[in-house]
């Protein structure tokens, strides 16, 4: 495999409205970032992710773009922008921005030209058909829930929004708005971006056939997906946004690409695959409180094992996946993954450990390596995100209460992810001296990022010695390059791997439970590595785990 200079990327995502106010209003910003970036460096980020800071009327918090050449004046200016890539450069981190090209905002320019003139150039850039019968051209669902399309005033005309209204879907299958996308793209790149992250991008080909179909809920319209992702022709735009883009930059690219079915990932990261690395969301789907494992913790943690393996053998050396746990679209990691009356220091390092030594790269999210925690609301008011209203109408026309439904967006709404950033236990956690512009997580005085810095044994420092191994020199090839070997794959509740290659052999076990084990063990440890207990308790051909225990070591070849 030819080697890349993104091959050992270790991510950070950042929510820009969320890390750090410099002016007051509550909002995060660019100044913000700048000021983080030592924090970043030090904790071993080589790679930052910042999610949309276009020019945006923010009704999908930045995903709905009206200039694409503009930074929003909330998060700073361009200058803003130039210098954070500049800084960020003089500490080794590479920026990546968030890019947004399946849609724009209703705002954007194109969009309103398009409105006046549904027929004209500017309509040709959206996906706009006559109605049926007075109704929408078909019954598909948006993601975001309701009509996937909205009609244009009084026209029999609709438009076509795979997510809210106010974000319609451009028509890829319109050349001249490609090339207006590739000049964008290029404009940024050239500005010295070490990539993007690339939204909804398998959402690019709709299949124009436009069946109205069978409903399958009670809002009488249907799921989409079949007609909407990874549509057949869809490989055709992907490969000449690389070429024209991308490839003659050498830029990293990261995809949000669900679902990919396993006989293409090759075409979307193998060597000459379309990106360099997709999010894979193959274990988002798991939470305990999911009433498919609801009070059957240790069976959630196989399942989840076994579809993380899964993907892995799929891709089989061939790629690069993304190794996440949190992001800006689910609930926090350990809340989805470990009882509450479990949660911990523990629990939260073996967690994190599940999957941070596998192939691929590594992107952690922002408060993740601090702990930070679901903040559950106490009234649906004080949400901010279209898509957890549009939910919470589906739940009471599904026939839930008020308290049912609140219930269930408590456990799945993606905005806990958005709280504010938690620095210090001062006013606001640090993140602002102004009113956040959304509620910051009462338990910021003991948890935050000042604070688990300071204490010895902390997730923060557990991440930074994880970060600090993936990267030493003599194991970084082995982590990157070397081939995974499953272990421990019958035994409840563990999750546990090999990373091995010609010199070195290193064995990562994570016991995912509130109770102990004990593993056969035939190897001889050469070195304990890592330890998230003080002591290890590896006997004669035996391994005694504690709950929550998770050591790596390197084994004799
Ligand atoms: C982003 C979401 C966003 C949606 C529409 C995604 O998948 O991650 O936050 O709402 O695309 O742009």
């Amino acid at each position: 495999m030819q080697k890349k200079w993104w091959h050992n990327t270790i991510g950070y995502q950042i929510y820009p409205k969320s890390f750090q106010d410099t002016n007051g209003d509550g909002i995060g910003d660019l100044p913000g970032i700048i000021a983080h970036l030592d924090d970043l460096a030090e904790l071993g980020i080589n790679m930052i992710w910042i999610c949309p800071v276009n020019k945006s009327p923010m009704a999908d918090h930045g995903y709905d773009i009206s200039d694409y050449d503009e930074i929003d004046p909330m998060f700073g200016s361009l200058a803003d922008m130039k210098h954070l890539i500049a800084e960020a450069d003089k500490r080794g981190i590479k920026i990546l921005m968030d890019l947004v090209v399946n849609h724009t905002s209703s705002e954007h320019v194109w969009f309103q030209k398009a409105l006046q003139d549904p027929d004209g150039e500017y309509g040709k850039y959206y996906i706009i058909r006559e109605g049926k019968d007075g109704k929408e051209p078909n019954n598909w669902r948006s993601i975001f829930g309701g009509s996937a399309w909205e009609r244009i005033g009084n026209t029999d005309k609709y438009y076509l929004h795979l997510f809210t209204k106010w974000q319609p879907d451009l028509n890829w299958e319109n050349e001249k708005l490609r090339k207006e996308i590739y000049a964008m793209i290029n404009r940024w790149l050239d500005m010295g971006l070490g990539g993007f992250r690339i939204d909804a991008i398998s959402h690019l080909k709709k299949d124009f056939a436009y069946q109205n179909l069978p409903a399958d809920g009670v809002d009488g319209y249907v799921n989409g997906f079949p007609y909407f992702r990874n549509v057949k022709g869809i490989e055709k735009f992907l490969n000449e946004l690389k070429r024209e883009t991308f490839q003659p930059h050498d830029a990293f690219t990261l995809a949000e690409a669900d679902d990919v079915p396993p006989e293409e990932l090759e075409d979307f990261i193998g060597e000459n695959g379309y990106f360099s690395s997709i999010f894979d969301f193959c274990h988002t789907r798991y939470h305990v409180n999911d009433p498919k494992w609801k009070d059957r913790p240790v069976e959630m943690i196989n399942d989840l094992r076994d579809a993380l393996f899964k993907k892995q053998e799929y891709v089989n050396g061939s790629g690069f996946l993304c190794n996440f746990l949190d992001n800006h679209d689910t609930s926090r990691s350990a809340e989805r993954f470990i009882p509450r009356d479990n949660i911990g220091y523990h629990s939260m390092s073996t967690l994190g450990s599940i999957n941070f030594f596998f192939p691929g790269i590594v992107f952690l999210y922002q408060g993740q390596a601090t702990g930070m925690r679901d903040y559950r609301k106490k009234s649906i008011d004080e949400f901010k995100d279209p898509t957890t209203f549009n939910m919470y109408k589906g739940y009471l026309q599904e026939g839930m209460t008020e308290e049912q439904a609140l219930e269930k967006l408590n456990v799945e709404s993606r905005e806990h992810a958005r709280t504010p950033m938690q620095w210090n236990s001062r006013e606001n956690a640090g993140f602002t001296t102004g009113t956040p512009w959304f509620a910051v997580n009462p338990n910021y005085k003991e948890i935050n990022f000042e604070a688990a810095k300071n204490q010895e044994e902390s997730l923060y420092h557990w991440y930074k010695k994880m970060i600090a191994l993936r990267k030493a020199d003599d194991y970084r090839d082995l982590f990157i390059y070397g081939d995974l070997i499953p272990a421990y794959e019958k035994t409840d509740g563990v999750i546990a791997y090999k990373r091995s290659n010609q010199d070195r052999s290193v064995l990562i076990v994570c016991n995912v439970k509130g109770t102990s084990e004990k593993l056969p063990f035939e190897g001889r440890v050469k070195k304990v590595l890592l330890s998230n207990y003080d002591n290890v308790n590896i006997g004669n051909r035996e391994l005694s785990l504690r709950e929550y225990e998770t050591i790596i070591m390197e084994t004799e070849k």
